[in-house]
């Protein structure tokens, strides 16, 4: 790998498709490990009850892989890979967002009423977190 080629971008985070039963009694959507998931998971958590404003993440994981979900509602997440960003809006139950490591990620704009599932790929560990912009950004050869 090169300095110029570092090996997670924002690139690499991507929008996936999950599968969506329609039915007059309303949508049915289902996720199998690998089938839907590009990594294995094993943790869920869920984001709920976020107040007007507030702002999530804010911090970046060292080797976390995690889909983001919005289960009811919509919210925004900028990703940071220290070079670009991107920005996403999630709406819609059966579209999740792929975020590989060493990404920086700010969730913000929830909807009243929005609930954000995560599926990660292990379990918690605040020492795969880096917390600090600039520690992320020595971490991965940027600026400063
Ligand atoms: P954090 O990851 O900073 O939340 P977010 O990215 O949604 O803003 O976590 C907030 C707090 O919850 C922090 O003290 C760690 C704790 N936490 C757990 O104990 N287990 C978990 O699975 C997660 C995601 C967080």
């Amino acid at each position: 790998m090169s300095e110029t080629e570092p090996q997670f971008s924002v690139d690499q985070c991507r929008i996936v498709e999950l599968p969506k039963i329609s039915d007059p009694r309303g949508n049915l959507t289902f996720i199998e490990g690998r089938r839907h998931v590009p990594f294995d998971f094993q943790r869920v958590y869920y984001l709920y009850d976020v107040p007007d404003g507030a702002e999530r993440g804010g911090h970046a994981h060292k080797a976390l892989h995690q889909l983001i979900i919005p289960m009811s509602g919509s919210f925004d997440v900028m990703l940071d890979d220290g070079r670009k960003k991107k920005q996403f809006q999630l709406d819609r139950s059966n579209f999740g967002l792929y975020v590989c490591p060493l990404i920086w990620r700010e969730l913000h704009s929830f909807s009243s009423g929005s609930v954000c599932m995560v599926l990660a790929s292990n379990t918690y560990d605040e020492a795969d977190y880096y917390r600090d912009y600039s520690e992320f950004l020595r971490a991965i050869g940027g600026q400063p």
